[in-house]
């Protein structure tokens, strides 16, 4: 609540709609200054895992590899694909034998910045992530034994392991595997993108509308709750803090953060998305539902601030929000050591079946072919 005053304080200041005067275009960038910081340029230390060029490296490798996963078919990047802007751009995952996740897969991509993972929290941190998603029978389904028969049963791979943990009796471990993960993770950021030129000075470069959405967003006060350098990622609110969204977009069954906490004040309490990259990453909410990022915002308004944005409000806060857009890792793809005779073989997704897509419903008879004569 208190971060809800604050907002309010800073986004009086900003006088909206008057000629863009000077001092209006001190105070906005003042305002922004003090809200938001910049993606750093240079790749963030991470608490209790030092990151050397040996972890990233191999957790790169990790990241693309298919094998740690029961069916050796799906690997992180499946569904946090880099070269999409690190979701799967699908409204909830698909995963082992097809199956359907519950959620959204958000970005990886300045994860590393996030107090902690998922849309409810429940990781501490990337390391803790990590080993979630391989375990997980919606994702990967497999077992630490399955993981780590694959990396034993791969000579570079034990190497590698030894090279980056030094001096550890039994560095192939799930442990390390996560922190080499995580390693790789946090040089997925995206620096350089033009809100953040005009955080560090350059006010130039961004338009008069996406001023305009700057100060509507401060203003109205989204940024009590996407603030700081992922704009989000930092706090939990309840989806519908005025009003509940309709049920195809936040469904009773997936109450968030109380399935984590079992306290009746965190039902329906979700992560405040990390707005970073957002242009890339429709569909939107944990429900993946909403496809127009205009529409999302429109949505904000009224379950989060009791406010009917008008359609010029709505169209200059996504003007705003469009300028998250970073500049993305460029990454080599990792060529991945072959696997011996000794690597577990697939589990494969037994008689596993797609489900049968919506359109496969019993077909409506064709209106009938006008009869010849
Ligand atoms: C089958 C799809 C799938 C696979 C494979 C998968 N993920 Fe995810 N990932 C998800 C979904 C869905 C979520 C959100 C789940 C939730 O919040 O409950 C998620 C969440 C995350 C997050 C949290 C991001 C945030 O902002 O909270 C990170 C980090 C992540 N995954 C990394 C990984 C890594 C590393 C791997 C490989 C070891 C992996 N994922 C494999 C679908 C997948
Ligand atoms: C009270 C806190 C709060 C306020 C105020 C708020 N949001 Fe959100 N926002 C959230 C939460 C929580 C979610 C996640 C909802 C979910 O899917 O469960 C979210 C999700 C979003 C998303 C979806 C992003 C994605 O990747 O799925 C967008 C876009 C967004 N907010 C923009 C805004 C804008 C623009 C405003 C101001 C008009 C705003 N928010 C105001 C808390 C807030």
């Amino acid at each position: 609540m208190r971060r809800l005053l604050m907002a309010g304080i800073a986004g009086a200041a900003l006088i909206l709609g008057a000629p863009a005067m000077a001092a209006d275009d001190d105070a906005l960038h003042k305002a922004a200054v003090e809200n938001f910081k910049p993606i750093p340029a240079m790749v963030p230390s991470v608490q209790g895992n030092p990151v050397t060029r040996e972890k990233i490296d191999l957790g790169r490798m990790l990241f693309f590899d298919p094998r740690i996963s029961a069916s050796i078919f799906l690997s992180c990047n499946s569904c946090h694909n880099l070269a999409m802007g690190g979701g799967d751009n699908i409204e909830t995952s698909i995963g082992h034998g097809w199956q359907r996740g519950g959620r959204n897969a958000p970005t990886v991509l300045n994860s590393v910045f996030n107090a902690a993972q998922f849309w409810d929290g429940r990781a501490a941190d990337l390391r803790s992530q990590a080993t979630g998603p391989i375990q997980a029978g919606v994702e990967m389904a497999a077992t630490p034994e399955h993981v780590l028969g694959v990396l034993n049963s791969i000579p570079e791979y034990r190497q590698r392991f030894t090279t980056a943990f030094p001096g550890e009796p039994a560095p192939v471990s799930f442990a390390n595997l996560a922190k080499a993960i995580e390693a790789f993770e946090a040089t997925l950021i995206t620096p350089h993108s033009r809100f953040d030129q005009y955080l560090e000075g350059n006010r130039g470069i961004l338009t008069a509308q996406e001023k305009k959405g700057l100060g509507l967003f401060i203003e109205t006060g989204c940024v009590a709750c996407h603030n700081g350098v992922n704009l989000g990622g930092q706090d939990y609110f309840p989806f519908g803090v005025v009003e509940k969204p309709g049920a195809d977009i936040l469904p009773p069954g997936d109450r968030g953060r109380f399935q984590v906490t079992r306290t009746a004040a965190d039902d329906y309490v979700f992560r405040a998305v990390p707005l970073r990259n957002v242009a890339l990453t429709a569909p939107y909410f944990h429900t993946g539902k909403v496809w127009e990022l205009e529409q999302a915002v429109s949505i904000m308004g009224t379950s989060q601030l009791g406010k009917e944005l008008s359609k010029e409000e709505v169209a200059a806060i996504t003007a705003f929000l469009r300028t998250l857009t970073g500049e993305q890792p460029r990454l080599e793809l990792p060529i991945l050591p072959a696997s011996t005779a000794e690597t577990p073989k697939p589990q494969p997704m037994a008689g596993m079946q797609p489900p049968a897509p919506a359109s496969t419903a019993p077909a409506t008879p064709a209106a009938p072919l006008r009869q010849r004569r």
